[in-house]
């Protein structure tokens, strides 16, 4: 059920209420890269003209940076004694980031779209940060931290592509 919160029988000594708010900001984040997921590959797939070669690679070391990360925020969201979302139907439901098209596509605008979706995820790590460090939860805290960082540095690197 998207946004649930139904939770395990794991303890890690975090407040019931505190857990519930960080569960629910790791399981939106999870959603928003599991689109991403997809949606890497299919740009993987029908990129056209400049910058081909270049992108199609780029593209697929994105998604297999998102694939690493959607297994990490998953087990994380278990780490704290709540249930990952594990439904495709979940995570679209639940995502603000969206679908592209699987028509030809110029890298320019690939990279333009990927720097929107990418700030999306940078203001939902931000406030999970928030949330976390508010709550004593520095494990999820750190984890944002290192996440929001590559995300920086993805959002720089997409944006020399005349995003
Ligand atoms: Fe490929």
């Amino acid at each position: 059920m998207v946004g649930s919160i139904e939770k395990t029988k794991v303890d890690v000594g975090l407040s019931a209420s505190a857990s519930d708010e960080i569960a629910k900001h790791l399981n939106g984040y999870l959603a928003n890269l599991q689109v991403l997921y997809v949606k890497l590959h299919n740009y993987h797939w029908n990129i056209e003209g400049e910058h081909f070669y270049t992108l199609h690679a780029v593209l697929e070391e994105l998604y297999n940076s998102v694939a690493e990360e959607i297994d990490e925020v998953a087990e994380r969201v278990l780490k704290i004694g709540h249930r990952p979302i594990g439904r495709v139907a979940d995570a679209l439901e639940a995502s603000s980031i969206t679908e592209a098209d699987n028509t030809g596509i110029a890298g320019a605008a690939i990279a333009k779209n990927l720097v929107a979706d990418y700030r999306i995820l940078i203001d939902q790590l931000r406030s999970l940060i928030e949330v976390a460090g508010k709550h004593d939860d520095e494990g999820s805290a750190d984890d944002a931290v290192g996440y929001l960082k590559d995300k920086e540095k993805q959002v720089w690197m997409l944006t020399a592509f005349g995003a």
